[in-house]
């Protein structure tokens, strides 16, 4: 097998160059390859100094995920960059694209980094449930500080070349597209003097003098890090730089290291970032599928949800053009949307003129007509099937026949509802998750008849507005609302057995999610759908309202709400609550927080392995796709389907059978044979 390392001699000064696509991760052949490169620059009384670069999209973007767990085999990782690091010769990075994790470990060991000014480093390991383990928290902090080391360790996003030539951790960007000959001349420039090496640094020394840094820290991201065991392991490798040796500090790293990478959380982000990238992925669909050219973007509705889609496509320079009924309403939705770029733009997170630039490509409109051109509709209007079908037979008059049409409903049957066009090939889900220009999660929803090249189109399109997708086949709230009316109908049951309703929701929050159901609904508004007829009270909700009690923007919904959206429970609801119980015949008794766990979730592992069994999902991955990204179940443990194979299936099946809950058979099955979700 051909190394993927090459060696190219440039006078004094030798190249060493991997080739190892699509991500030149860090595999034993790589590592392999660059021992004896650098061995050979050593060797060569002609070579001065060394230069570290990549072809392809990018410097090494890290360690080969796909090793993890196996045994390891030599050279390590630490060990090839420990004699990077303790060469004579000047060793310099060329970093383009992304240089994270393992990547970034390598050009810490380098003395000398350059980069592309689009260039970006990182150590992401955090997000993988694990800490750098090839010394990089070690190095870091001594190259550039605890403070600003912190950030990068522990939160693990990454940072441009720009703002690492800031902090120190680059010592020059290089030009647009010379970096292989900048890299070059700073190598040479470097010829005969001393080496600096990252791990004799001092700039760690800042958190020695200030340990106060750390708790700060801790303070500021604790919400941010709650429930993941990761951040703190990186917090305390960090703070060992500074309180240990180079080399008992970076034996530290490896305990830690090792601790996480054989634990749950580590295997259940692993098993994400295998499962997103797995979701893009659509088995039957031929590998040639043409994709559609989607220049313009037509979207029906301007509410919360219409403005919030519209504004996905705004940012990715795609122009919108957005129709309403009501000039008022089209108004409305144009300000709410200028308003949240220009909340974005407060926050640092875009400028005004990159605000100005994607309201440029807003083209509010009353007429169906306006939307003749474009390539694509979304509609987002009122969630009814025969609403719908007006619109979808409307926009089928008047769109060119090339455009996709898509339904942003929620639940309702896409297959009826293409029903209403002559083009039921075109017609699809595309379902987002509010606040539609903020959550991840696009659930593509595959009718029927949908035509490979307009599926394949809009996985792609998904990826350009920087959502990740999953596909759904069709079937009552697809993917995730099915499983979350699971979860929705055992809480409403808990609570009239005498559960109380913010146990259920502290159950939640203790598991990892960011909310309860009965926070969720506050949240959300509880007067969402309401009837408006306070005398017609037929569920808790409709008392909830019926009281004025509409949720958080009322202040007061299942929680009261003081003036720092601080929640208690109230007397009120528990009354209401008691009073439905009674009336219904519902002996209260007390409710224990692992019964209530155990019944808000198993159920939806049930319906989710229905959801596989009828081929709803393609695979259990995606489901986890689709609950980490759209609801917030939380990343370390996997995912529903995931977390359920981790616990065990007949400890699920037992769980179910003991409450009295359904036990699909498949998920009988799986759990008989000792099986996962695979
Ligand atoms: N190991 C193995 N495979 C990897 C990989 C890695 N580190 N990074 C990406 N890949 C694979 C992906 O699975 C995907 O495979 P597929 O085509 O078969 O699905 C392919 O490379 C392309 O990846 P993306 O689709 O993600 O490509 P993008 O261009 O969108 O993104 C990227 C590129 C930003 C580099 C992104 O892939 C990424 O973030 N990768 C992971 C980076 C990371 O976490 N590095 C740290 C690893 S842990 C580590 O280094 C430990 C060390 O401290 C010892």
């Amino acid at each position: 097998m051909t190394s993927p390392i090459r060696t190219e001699r440039e006078g004094n000064v030798l190249v060493i160059v991997s080739d190892n696509p699509p991500v030149n991760a860090l595999g034993q052949s790589v590592r392999a390859g660059l021992a004896d490169a650098i061995a050979q620059g050593l060797a060569d009384a002609d070579i001065e100094a060394m230069v570290i670069r990549c072809d392809g999209q990018t410097f090494f973007a890290g360690a080969d995920i796909t090793e993890f767990g196996k045994t390891p085999q030599g050279p390590s990782l630490p060990a090839v960059l420990d004699q990077i690091e303790a060469s004579d010769k000047p060793v310099v990075a060329a970093i383009h694209g992304t240089a994270l994790g393992g990547g970034c470990e390598v050009a810490l060991a380098c003395h000398y980094r350059i980069a592309a000014p689009t260039a970006k480093l990182g150590l992401p390991e955090v997000k993988l449930g694990l800490i750098p383990g090839a010394a990089g928290t070690q190095r870091l902090p001594r190259l550039v500080g605890a403070k600003a080391a912190l950030p990068l360790v522990a939160l693990g996003n990454p940072i441009s070349a720009r703002e690492a030539l800031d902090i120190g951790l680059l010592d020059q960007l290089a030009g647009g597209d010379s970096l292989a000959a900048d890299a070059l001349a700073f190598a040479r420039s470097k010829i005969g003097l001393p080496v600096p090496r990252a791990s004799e640094g001092t700039a760690n020394h800042d958190g020695v003098r200030d340990p106060a840094i750390f708790d700060e820290f801790r303070a500021k991201h604790g919400r941010a890090m709650r429930g993941f065991d990761a951040p703190n392991a990186a917090i305390s490798a960090v703070r060992a730089a500074g309180e240990m040796p180079f080399a008992e500090g970076v034996k530290r790293e490896r305990e830690l290291f090792a601790g996480l990478m054989t634990g749950t959380q580590s295997k259940a982000m692993r098993h994400y970032f295998f499962a997103e990238r797995a979701a893009q992925k659509i088995a039957d669909l031929p590998a040639n599928a043409q994709l559609l050219p989607i220049a313009k973007v037509g979207v029906i509705g301007a509410g919360t949800m219409g403005g919030g889609i519209a504004m996905n496509f705004l940012s990715a320079g795609i122009p919108v053009t957005i129709l309403e009924m009501q000039q008022e309403a089209l108004d409305r939705g144009t300000a709410v949307m200028r308003r949240n770029y220009e909340a974005s733009a407060k926050r640092g997170r875009m400028s005004d003129a990159q605000v100005d630039t994607a309201m440029s490509l807003l083209t509010p409109t009353l007429e169906y007509g306006d939307l003749a051109n474009c390539d694509l509709v979304i509609e987002a209007v009122y969630e009814n099937m025969e609403v719908k079908k007006q619109v979808f037979a409307r926009l089928d008059e008047v769109t060119k026949p090339s455009a996709i049409l898509a339904s942003n409903t929620s639940y309702l049957n896409i297959d009826e509802i293409a029903t209403a066009t002559q083009r039921p090939g075109q017609v699809l889900g595309l379902h987002f998750f509010s606040p539609a220009n903020v959550m991840k999660l696009l659930e593509v929803v595959r009718g029927a008849q949908t035509r490979s090249d307009v599926l394949a189109t809009a996985m792609k399109l998904a990826r350009k507005i920087g959502k990740v997708a999953a596909v759904s086949g069709v079937c009552p709230g697809f993917i995730g609302n099915r499983m979350l009316s699971k979860r929705q109908g055992q809480a409403n049951k808990l609570i009239m057995e005498g559960a109380s309703y913010w146990d259920v929701d502290d159950v939640l929050l203790e598991f990892g999610f960011p909310m309860g159901p009965f926070q969720m609904g506050d949240l959300a508004g509880l007067d969402i759908g309401w009837h408006r007829d306070p005398t017609k009270v037929t569920t808790v909700r409709e008392a909830l309202c019926a009281a004025g009690r509409f949720g958080q923007k009322a202040g007061k919904g299942f929680y009261d709400y003081d003036s720092a959206r601080q929640r208690t429970p109230s007397d009120e609801v528990r009354a209401i609550i008691a009073d439905f119980a009674a009336k219904a015949g519902h002996a209260q008794r007390e409710v224990g927080k692992d019964e209530i766990r155990e019944r808000l979730l198993y159920p939806m592992v049930n319906e989710g392995a229905m959801i596989l069994d009828e081929k709803i999902a393609q695979r259990a991955g995606d489901i986890d796709v689709v609950w980490i990204n759209g609801y917030g179940w939380p990343i370390h443990t996997g995912g529903p389907m995931f977390w359920a194979s981790t616990i065990g299936l007949d400890t699920v099946v037992a769980g179910l059978d003991k409450h009295g809950l359904p036990v699909s058979n498949y998920l009988r099955e799986r759990a008989g044979e000792g099986g996962t979700f695979g």
